[in-house]
């Protein structure tokens, strides 16, 4: 770990010394308004213009598509392995350690790996998949579909940035502080003077208990207890609390994905508006904002 902070470390130094582009960063866009552009999950942004601190970039760590929604997903070519929405990542194999394995004598449902709606999020959050690993690159012939299971640096290697240099490495949430992006976005790690926001918190791991549990059954679902409240409306192979009675699934409803809770179940990656068109998302990306523990009391009986 120190060994690899240290080649990474020589990398910046070397292009730092090397090289002095112009600042072609954009500002930054979190204005958590109006789009998935302006949140987090555009994985576009890095330094605002003029504001980050000088010499640090991190354009060579991450392939910059300048697509916000490439990051995820892909109009032709999507992974095929998997039920989600033209899903353009790199799914790898990977078990996690569940909630169950925590043994609370509380739990009455079965805990599975998580299911596609939740494996979504992991192929950032739990930091075994570079965050630009995908399949269909901007552009044609940028195609690489063994990418739908494994992480395959040289084709990545093959993009241009073309707003600064080339990413040379490729790196993910990695949940160790000092690896991966959090080498620069973590408390006291990383480069000297980085500055850059810290992380750590959105680095989940493999690890996922103590986690609230995913890739479980929905009690209310099998008639199991009193305690949980019933979704009501059915669309799809999803069910899901139909506030406003429009029987659309809506972006602020919470839903049960094939009879489970999925992190997708209480979070929308794109964000939803807090009171509609124009205003600002719920925080962190949930689909009932958790004031007075609405989100948790849309499914808990308590
Ligand atoms: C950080 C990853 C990520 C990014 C970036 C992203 N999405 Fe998604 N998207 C997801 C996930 C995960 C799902 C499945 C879960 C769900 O239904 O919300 C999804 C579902 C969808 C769906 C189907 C369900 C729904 O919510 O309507 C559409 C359409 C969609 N995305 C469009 C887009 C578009 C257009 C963009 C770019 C402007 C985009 N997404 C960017 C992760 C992402
Ligand atoms: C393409 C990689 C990627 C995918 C896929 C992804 N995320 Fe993220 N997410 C990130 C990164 C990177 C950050 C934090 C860094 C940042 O500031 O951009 C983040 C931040 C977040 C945050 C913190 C938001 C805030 O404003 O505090 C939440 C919550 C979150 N993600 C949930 C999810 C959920 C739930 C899913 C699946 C539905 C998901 N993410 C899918 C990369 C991803
Ligand atoms: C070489 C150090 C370095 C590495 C590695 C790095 N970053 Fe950054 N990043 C920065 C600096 C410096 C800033 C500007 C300060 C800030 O906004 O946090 C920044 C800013 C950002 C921003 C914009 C934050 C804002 O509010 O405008 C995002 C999003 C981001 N980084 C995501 C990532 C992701 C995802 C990774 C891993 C794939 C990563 N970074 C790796 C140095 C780095
Ligand atoms: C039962 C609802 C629920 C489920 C399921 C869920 N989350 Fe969350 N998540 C929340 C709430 C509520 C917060 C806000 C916590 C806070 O403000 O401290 C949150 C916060 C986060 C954050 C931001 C961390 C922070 O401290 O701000 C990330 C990243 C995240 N969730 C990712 C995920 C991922 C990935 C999954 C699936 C493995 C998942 N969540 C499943 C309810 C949920
Ligand atoms: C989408 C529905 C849903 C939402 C929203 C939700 N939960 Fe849960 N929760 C569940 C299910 C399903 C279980 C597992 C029930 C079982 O096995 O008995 C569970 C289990 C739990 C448990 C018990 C774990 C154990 O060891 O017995 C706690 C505590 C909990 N949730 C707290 C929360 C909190 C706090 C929130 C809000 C941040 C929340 N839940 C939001 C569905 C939900």
């Amino acid at each position: 770990m120190v060994i690899k902070k240290i080649i990474i470390g020589f990398a910046v130094l070397g292009i730092w010394a090397g090289l002095a582009w112009a600042d072609v960063d954009l500002p930054t866009k979190f204005s958590n308004q109006g789009s998935i552009g302006n949140t987090r999950h555009n994985m576009t942004q890095r330094q605002a213009s003029g504001g980050g601190p000088s010499g640090v970039s991190m354009d060579p760590y991450r392939n910059d598509y300048q697509e916000v929604c490439v990051y995820c997903h892909t109009p032709h070519g999507a992974n095929s392995n998997v039920t989600l929405p033209l899903w353009n990542r790199t799914l790898k194999t990977t078990t996690y350690a569940t909630y169950d394995l925590l043994g609370t004598s509380s739990l009455t449902q079965v805990v599975g790996q998580p299911g596609p709606n939740s494996l979504a999020c992991l192929s950032c959050h739990d930091g075994q998949t570079a965050v630009d690993s995908i399949i269909n690159m901007p552009g044609s012939g940028r195609y690489d579909p063994a990418q739908a299971t494994t992480q395959n640096n040289t084709f990545l290697n093959t993009w241009d940035n073309s707003r600064g240099p080339d990413a040379t490495v490729h790196l993910g949430l990695n949940p160790v502080p000092g690896q991966g992006c959090l080498a620069c976005h973590s408390a006291g790690a990383g480069f000297v003077g980085a500055g850059a926001t810290d992380f750590t918190v959105f680095a989940i791991g493999t690890d996922l208990r103590n986690d609230h549990p995913v890739g479980i059954t929905y009690p209310a679902l099998s008639g199991a207890t009193a305690d949980y409240k019933q979704p009501g409306r059915t669309k799809g192979s999803a069910t899901f609390f139909d506030v406003d009675s429009d029987t659309n699934m809506g972006k602020g409803e919470v839903r049960v994905y094939d009879g489970k809770v999925e992190c997708a179940s209480c979070h929308d990656p794109h964000g939803v508006p807090s009171g509609g068109a124009g205003s600002t998302f719920k925080p962190a990306f949930l689909r009932v904002a958790n004031s007075g523990s609405a989100l948790c009391l849309t499914c808990h009986s308590k």
